[in-house]
């Protein structure tokens, strides 16, 4: 029977990752997604190739790690999901502003499960046609165009993917997000691995590598740390509430510095991969044109299909490169259900069971407008921006930041980082104690701050991100 089914609630029924290397394979299941693979390679692309890579490995050194750690000693220390985290440290009333923060981080991951299922959803529609032997229908041109905006199918696709997290959701913390990540994660190692050496030894590829790995620091803008600074965000799965609950389930003996350590590594590491697939491949095909890689957010499902259609066993690579996305993407989202479900089994009681079905019921809900968005709803446009996109933006990159601001705040001002240096001592000699002390108190909250204003700025179409 899963461990914590049934009528089992809250604090006392909490379910608990085995140990270090469950612990680590599964907060790394939840970083490494949508955000490395999809997202990762076109801004790599969109913002100057080597300088963005310089940058994003920069940040993730300086305050990211930090940032990780933080989230995770919270969730441990206080042995409860986001809300329950802050209240029952903001408990005076000169702090209890501070709650808010825990308000935040749970809302995150509610707006984000319903398009990272519909997102899922594709990769699943991917994954099944290079299976078939039909890559060379997804190279066609207006291919995922039509297929998005289609009013019915793309809806069947997210709900099979919703159910498929919603089986591992229900088995509980061990036996199913745990196993799963065990699973999978290692799989998805071997796979990332195969396709990148596959992509960069294509004829031609090795431009795709320099433009990728050598920084051009005329490219460098404000803008590169911001948009490195957010993709840092969501790769790393900070901000989403996702690290507070995942560490309130792990044991008092797991090493926080060094799982911190290992899931920055791993995340960055398939990031980088994804990166070495994706942009030479591209550039091989295109005869080394910079331009092709302008595709944005439709290179791995529109641009990518034709590079695997144009090389010899196209459907075997189309079929390994959508199986290891499907992962990925699969792991990611049972973080953030399982961040939500925590939420309401904590907050108001509810059984594993019943807090499950109903974040699927919002999945479901939320996820058919976002759907619609892209076909029959498209005229359906706000601050210029599609249903899904709003969402994405509104969570991705606004809400994020700003919760992993409070998060400093909280810690730095309330909570004391002494406290929370306590708790990562537990179980680590914390040998980066000086440079977490500095990314808390000094780097990370000017930087969240600035990341923040300037998504709310593009937004309001002052800046061009
Ligand atoms: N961290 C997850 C991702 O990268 C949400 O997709």
């Amino acid at each position: 029977m899963a461990e914590a089914s049934g009528k089992q609630t809250g604090t006392a029924a909490r379910g608990m990752f085995s140990g270090n290397i469950g612990f680590i394979l599964a907060v790394a299941g939840s970083a490494v997604g949508l955000g490395n693979i999809w997202r990762f390679p076109y801004y790599a692309a969109k913002y100057g190739g080597g300088i963005f890579l310089l940058v994003y490995v920069i940040l993730l050194l300086t305050f990211a790690f930090g940032l990780i750690a933080a989230e995770t000693a919270l969730g441990r220390k206080t042995r409860l999901s986001p809300i329950g985290a802050y209240t029952s440290c903001a408990t005076d009333r000169e702090h209890r502003f501070l709650t808010f923060g825990g308000f935040i981080n749970a809302i995150v991951p509610m707006i984000i499960l319903p398009y990272y299922c519909l997102i899922g959803g594709w990769i699943l529609k991917f994954l099944f046609q290079c299976c078939l032997g039909k890559a060379s229908a997804l190279a066609a041109d207006g291919y995922f165009g039509g297929f998005i905006g289609a009013p019915l199918e793309p809806i069947l696709w997210h709900v099979i993917f919703l159910i498929a997290t919603v089986c591992i959701i229900l088995k509980g913390v061990k036996s199913g997000i745990e196993k799963a990540s065990r699973v999978m994660m290692p799989m998805l190692l071997i796979l990332a691995f195969g396709v990148a050496v596959f992509s960069m030894t294509r004829p031609g590829a090795i431009e795709g590598v320099k433009y990728f790995i050598v920084p051009d620091f005329s490219k460098f803008s404000i803008m590169t740390v911001v948009a490195a600074c957010g993709q840092l965000f969501f790769s790393l799965s900070i901000g989403m509430g996702i690290l507070i609950t995942y560490g309130s389930y792990m044991k008092k003996e797991v090493d926080i510095e060094k799982a911190s350590i290992n899931v920055g590594v791993i995340d960055t590491l398939v990031a980088v991969l994804a990166g070495f697939m994706v942009i030479p491949a591209v550039f091989a095909f295109s005869n080394g044109d910079p331009n092709a890689l302008k595709a944005g957010a439709g290179l791995v499902f529109i641009t990518l299909p034709k590079v695997f259609n144009s090389m010899d066993f196209g459907n075997f690579i189309g079929a390994a490169f959508f199986l290891m996305v499907f992962f990925a993407a699969l792991t990611s989202n049972i973080s953030i259900l399982e961040a939500c479900v925590s939420t309401l089994c904590d907050e108001l009681r509810w059984s594993r069971k019943k807090a499950t079905y109903a974040m699927a019921f919002e999945a479901l809900a939320l996820g058919v407008p976002c759907s619609l968005g892209f076909g029959p709803w498209e005229s359906v446009q706000i601050a210029g921006m599609g249903i899904l996109d709003l969402m994405d933006f509104v969570a991705g990159s606004m809400l994020t930041p700003f919760a992993a601001l409070l998060t400093c705040l909280l810690i730095g001002r309330l909570i004391g980082v002494k406290a929370i240096i306590e708790e990562i001592r537990k179980s680590s000699q914390f040998k980066l104690e000086g440079l977490f002390r500095i990314s808390i108190v000094w780097i990370a909250p000017p930087l969240l701050l600035i990341v923040f204003v300037s998504s709310v700025l593009a937004a309001l179409g002052f800046i061009k991100m």
